[in-house]
């Protein structure tokens, strides 16, 4: 009986997690997530001596999480190896995040309830990615469903009637809120304009090649003060969406491994969340998302992008096609993210300076992130 009980209770403390619930698309594959399911990031399982790989490969989309022992032999045969040399260290990170953008609102809202808070947990939560950054664009930008800004009374030169949108109280500001309260109060926002009030400017239009006239240039910078104290008292041409796109995903990883090889300290992405076609955007310049939303089946996809994201995001040289960056994280672990574009599964070892060496088994087209003390 004794010890039924105690099987029991170390049944239920073991690491739990969900898995991709696959769905094959002509482009690639994603993860459907609605407001039953939705797949979750394994929990941390590393202690000294045991690392613990996350990876995501085109052929396994989703997190899968392995552990394994270090041990101080070189392998028996011949592999390339990655070296982590604790001595040397770069950039601090600042973060990774995404925009919250009119048409992130808008598609995230189109979603019942229960599947929103999957796809907030999914970015912001313990059991997601993590994000802990995020833009707020100052006004509309092309991914709203109208232009306009806070100010579009020609020559108000006063500011009098400037006041924020609907946009911002529907959207912008509850998910804002959302995000804060799922990173317990640690997200980092930076705000910024796509265009000044037309009146501003030297071409009297949203768009086209105009700029700011010189005589309003204090009255801009005012009207940005105005978005921060009113925006901070509430809250307290390709095809445009290829689901399951892995060479989107490729691309991410690429674009941040460059990124943060160059001093980087943080990487934002553009929309969070869109819908199938890559909207709403108001001047059809759709494009592709991390998620993408099916209002009509209630549901939401998570690319390979997405994945692609969450190993940097959680956590943390070369042109060849398997790259490494080391990540020494706030709690003293070290993360280390490898990415291959080889159309085969190889092994490589990696060695850490304190003598730590591993055989880490690297699937074709993968990244993978080893965690250890
Ligand atoms: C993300 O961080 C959480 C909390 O630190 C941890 O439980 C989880 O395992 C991490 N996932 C990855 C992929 O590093
Ligand atoms: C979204 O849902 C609708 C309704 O079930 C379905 O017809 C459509 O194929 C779905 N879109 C995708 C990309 O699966
Ligand atoms: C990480 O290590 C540093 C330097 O050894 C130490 O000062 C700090 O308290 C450690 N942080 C945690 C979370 O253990």
């Amino acid at each position: 009986m004794i010890r039924f009980v105690i099987l029991f209770s170390a049944f239920i403390t073991f690491a739990y997690s969900e898995d991709c619930d696959v769905r094959n698309f002509p482009d690639g594959t994603v993860c459907v997530c609605s407001a039953n399911y939705c797949d979750t990031v394994p929990s941390l399982d590393v202690s000294i001596g045991k690392y613990q790989v996350y990876s995501t490969s085109k052929s396994k989309l989703g997190f899968s999480s392995k552990t394994g022992l270090f041990s101080t032999q070189d392998p028996a045969q011949n592999v390339d190896n990655v070296k982590v040399d604790r001595s040397i260290k770069h950039q601090t990170i600042i973060g990774f995040g995404g925009a919250f953008t009119d048409s992130t609102g808008i598609n995230i809202q189109s979603l019942p309830t229960e599947a929103q808070d999957k796809l907030m947990e999914s970015y912001f939560g313990k059991s997601g990615i993590e994000y802990n950054l995020g833009r707020v664009p100052i006004g509309g930008t092309d991914f709203s469903t109208r232009a306009y800004s806070y100010d579009d009374f020609p020559l108000d030169t006063t500011l009098m009637k400037f006041a924020l949108q609907p946009e911002d109280l529907n959207y912008k500001i509850p998910l804002i809120r959302k995000a804060n309260i799922l990173t317990n109060n640690k997200l980092n926002l930076f705000a910024s304009a796509w265009t000044a009030p037309p009146w501003m400017k030297t071409n009297n239009d949203w768009h086209g090649i105009g700029f700011l006239q010189t005589k309003y240039y204090q009255l801009w910078a005012d009207y940005m003060i105005k978005f921060l104290k009113c925006f901070l008292a509430y809250l307290g041409v390709e095809r445009a969406v290829e689901l399951g796109s892995w060479a989107r995903g490729a691309k991410y990883i690429e674009d941040i491994f460059d990124n943060l090889q160059y001093g980087a300290g943080g990487w934002v992405d553009w929309n969070m969340a869109l819908d199938e076609t890559g909207g709403p955007n108001f001047i059809d310049n759709m494009v592709d998302s991390p998620i993408i939303v099916n209002a009509t089946q209630q549901e939401f996809y998570k690319q390979p992008m997405f994945y692609a994201i969450g190993h940097f995001s959680n956590l943390s040289e070369s042109d060849s096609d398997v790259q490494a960056l080391a990540f020494l994280r706030p709690d003293n672990l070290t993360a280390l993210v490898i990415y291959s574009s080889q159309s085969s599964d190889i092994t490589i070892q990696i060695e850490d300076s304190n003598n730590q060496k591993a055989e880490i088994y690297i699937e074709a087209n993968s990244i993978n992130t080893v965690i250890y003390e």
